[in-house]
């Protein structure tokens, strides 16, 4: 099987599609063909074989339970969110708390951030449904003000519309800084500086960025960033929370209980709980301690591949699609195609084929090449674009673990599919 790209890389990457256990699989005695990762990437055995043996090993509570099991659990506990805080470079591991996918984690800032009264949140047109409705329900919670930042048609957006919206009223700024569905990438460092110029905190989605781009959060300056582990290699049902730690010291909680205090009292007729500093005080009840430990595991193993290098791998994987659909007949790229600023993913429309979902049926059935079809959570943008959201877009997506043969197959699939539809 072909997997060089021509890439000029230190990697073997041949080697790390190895490290896959689902891509060994055949159907139909064909190969697979994931290209789905932008919803969830597959698991290396270096995270299966990290959350085995918490399982087989160590199945403990960790924080709690003094014994040895207790203790193992703990310690390898507290190592997973030194690895995450280092994958983010954050300042202090207390300021990367553990949530269930990165919904959770914008869920957490919308409703627990402190926001002045008559102040406005921004937001765009190009969010994630889980970007943009906690912080508009919020809005309308408190009645606070919300104004929509509109993408361009190839899913940029014109920085002097940010300068415009973004006034001394705005208190806080919620932006994806990779879009799932044009792949293009925020400029965040830019739009953190002209917010934090007017008083205001930012919440970036780093759902796409974080898997395929270095992503240093005191770098960019955000306030808050939200990650979907499960889509950088790490367990279903795990997502991070980054905030910084003067932002997470003072938001209210979010669920109260066990393992969020230093102390209860019922005295004298008062009742007087103490609670903890993050990550604690985010973190109530018992943990997804193997999930946690998975997720240290996958941030190391990505970080050992290199971002750098998983950028560009991805990309140059990508620019093949590109090439090749920038003058396939009856496909339409949604959004841009400029390499530079994209994350390594392809939506698309075929003007012979009314749903999208026929084309992943397709290619599923005939050449095992699995994409996503739909809204991909992502109805505003759509309807932008003038795209029946019912119809929807086809998406492929592509990680460090794809290969040429993988490029290959999806545009035969692709060539064949729309010879059969004219
Ligand atoms: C840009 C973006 N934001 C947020 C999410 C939600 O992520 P999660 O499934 O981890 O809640 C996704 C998931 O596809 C996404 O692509």
């Amino acid at each position: 099987m072909a997997t060089g790209e021509g890439l000029i890389s230190m990697v073997n990457w041949a080697k790390i599609r190895n490290d896959f256990p689902a891509l060994r699989r055949t159907i139909n005695n064909k190969p697979v063909v994931y290209l789905d990762s932008a919803c969830m990437a597959l698991k290396p055995r270096q995270v299966i074989n990290a959350m085995n043996e918490y399982y087989e090993q160590y199945p403990a509570c960790g924080g709690r339970s003094i014994h040895k099991f207790g203790e193992e659990a703990s310690n390898a506990y507290i190592e997973a969110r030194e690895k995450f805080a280092k994958f983010l470079n954050a300042a202090d591991e207390s300021e990367c708390i553990w949530t269930r996918n990165a919904t959770e984690s914008l869920n957490i800032v919308a409703t627990s951030v402190k926001l002045p009264k008559d102040s406005k949140i921004v937001t765009t047109s190009l969010e994630h449904h889980s970007g943009s409705l906690p912080f508009i329900e919020r809005a309308r919670r408190d009645g606070l003000g919300i104004e929509i930042v509109k993408a361009r048609s190839d899913g940029t957006f014109d920085i002097e519309d940010w300068k415009r919206t973004i006034d001394h009223d705005t208190s806080l700024v919620s932006i994806v800084h990779s879009s799932n569905v044009t792949g293009t990438i925020t400029p965040m460092k830019e739009i953190a500086e002209i917010a934090h110029d007017h008083g205001a905190l930012v919440m970036s989605d780093d759902a796409q960025y974080a898997p395929h781009h270095p992503l240093d959060v005191q770098d960019l300056n955000v306030d808050f960033s939200a990650i979907s582990v499960h889509k950088m290699c790490g367990p279903t049902g795990m997502g991070v929370l980054y905030g910084k730690l003067e932002h997470l010291k003072s938001m209210n909680m979010f669920f109260y209980g066990g393992d969020t205090v230093s102390d209860v009292r019922f005295e004298n007729g008062k009742i007087l709980p103490e609670y903890l500093p993050p990550p604690e005080k985010f973190e109530a009840g018992l943990q997804n301690y193997a999930g946690a430990i998975g997720a240290g595991a996958a941030a190391e193993y990505l970080l050992t591949i290199g971002m750098h290098e998983i950028e560009k791998y991805e990309r140059s994987l990508l620019e093949m699609v590109l090439e090749r659909f920038r003058d396939m007949e009856h496909v339409h790229i949604l959004g841009t195609d400029d390499i530079n600023i994209k994350t390594g993913l392809v939506t698309f429309t075929v003007d012979t084929i009314s749903s999208a979902h026929d084309v992943a049926t397709f290619l599923n059935d005939e050449y095992n090449v699995m994409v996503r079809s739909g809204w991909h959570c992502v109805g505003p943008f759509h309807y932008q674009m003038g795209i029946d959201p019912k119809r929807g877009t086809a998406r492929a997506s592509f990680y460090l673990y794809n290969n040429r043969f993988d490029v290959d197959t999806f545009l035969s699939g692709m060539e064949t599919l729309i010879e059969a539809s004219k």
